[in-house]
């Protein structure tokens, strides 16, 4: 399949780029664009044949339901009912942002799309492109993360063509993705509301609305048989990059002092080692390819640097991946939640 690549200056957008890039969504493709969570993979929300191009393209579990992306929430009318007051107040305070709303779905979506479940989730995105497009294409659009099935989700152009030139119809590049973790889903089909999974908005701040709010347990652990996340993708291998991945947790001190000891192990076994670090660690290492992923003053630089760097590590063919831990407050929350999934839970506490 060709893939018509278009990248736009968000800062000077060229509409006549957006069109065609609509016109494509309306005809029943596929089309990846920026958001600023992570670029997404869209297609006609309403339209079953072209929902199901995105699941063949990424190599998608069926049972993976898509988030439905709007651009006013007057489109809410044609998607869901029963909107509860907390769902309402949260969309008036978050959206658009990084934030999707599960809500109960009308028929007019198809099965395909909510991998038949009675909800489905909502965004409204926070990126010009993203909110054009949609409004260009004059429905809402079923996206989910622009990766294929499995991998760190793209926050650049560069990732998205990586994953899915020769899969999809349409490549439209913006800017980076700025948060770098994917939304944070809620849960208001149930009361009290429930994270599904942690991202760009922090609890704290859902609270802010609702004290009630909580975090599902099963989010932050391994999936097992009695202990099965809400959010049907959250079970599955996801975020990860080609080498395995180990987590130290664990103070600063200890921390370094066994990464060192660990790849002193690995590098007499003649092994590549990637080291994920921040500002205030990374001179500590002796050896390894080192990256930072920021200051751990600015937590959201963590965020949206993550997914980009496992996938640098992977381009330079590393065979493991040592990573320190990252306190699990605000944003910290979501990034912990990636890096665990990254890592298959392998976890070492020091
Ligand atoms: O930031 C984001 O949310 C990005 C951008 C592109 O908008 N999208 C994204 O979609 O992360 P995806 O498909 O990669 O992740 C959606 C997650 C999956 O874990 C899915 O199981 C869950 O949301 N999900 C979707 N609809 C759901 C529903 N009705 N009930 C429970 N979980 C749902
Ligand atoms: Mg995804």
């Amino acid at each position: 399949m060709k893939t018509e690549i278009v990248v736009i200056d968000e800062n000077n957008i060229d509409i006549s780029k957006i069109k065609k890039a609509a016109k494509i969504i309306k005809d029943g493709g596929v089309v990846a664009f920026p958001t600023e969570t992570v670029y997404g993979l869209g297609a006609n929300a309403f339209d079953e044949k072209a929902v199901k191009k995105i699941f063949i393209a990424k190599g998608r579990p069926q049972d993976n339901p898509l988030i439905v992306h709007i651009q006013n929430v007057c489109e809410l009318e044609d998607l869901v009912y029963n909107i509860p007051e907390v769902a309402k107040k949260l969309m008036n305070k978050f959206f658009p942002g990084p934030i999707t709303i599960i809500l109960n779905k009308k028929d007019s979506i198809p099965d395909v799309t909510s991998a038949g479940l009675k909800t489905i989730g909502i965004r409204m995105p926070n990126n010009k492109v993203a909110l054009t497009l949609i409004k260009e294409a004059g429905v809402p659009i079923a996206a989910p993360s622009a990766n294929i099935s499995g991998r760190p989700s793209p926050t650049d152009v560069e990732r998205c063509i990586e994953d899915l030139d020769g899969r999809v119809d349409g490549i439209l590049g913006g800017s980076c993705s700025e948060i770098g973790v994917e939304s944070t889903i809620v849960d208001c089909t149930v009361h009290p509301p429930c994270v599904l999974r942690p991202g760009g908005i922090t609890l704290e701040q859902l609270r802010e609305i609702d004290s009630d709010i909580y975090m599902d347990k099963a989010i932050m652990q391994k999936p097992s048989k009695d202990l099965k996340p809400k959010a049907p993708g959250m079970k599955y291998r996801h975020y990860a990059p080609k080498a395995p991945v180990k987590i130290i947790e664990g103070n600063m001190e200890q921390t370094i002092a066994k990464i060192n000891e660990m790849l002193q192990y690995y590098i007499d076994d003649k092994k590549k080692v990637g080291i994920l670090a921040c500002d205030e660690t990374k001179n500590n290492y002796k050896d390894g390819i080192v990256v930072s992923l920021g200051s751990l003053n600015n937590m959201q630089e963590i965020a949206s640097n993550l997914f980009e760097t496992l996938r640098y590590l992977d381009d330079l063919d590393v065979d493991i991946i040592l990573s320190e831990s990252f306190e699990e407050k605000g944003i910290g929350v979501a990034i912990m939640n990636r890096l665990r999934k990254a890592a298959g839970f392998n976890i070492y506490r020091v």
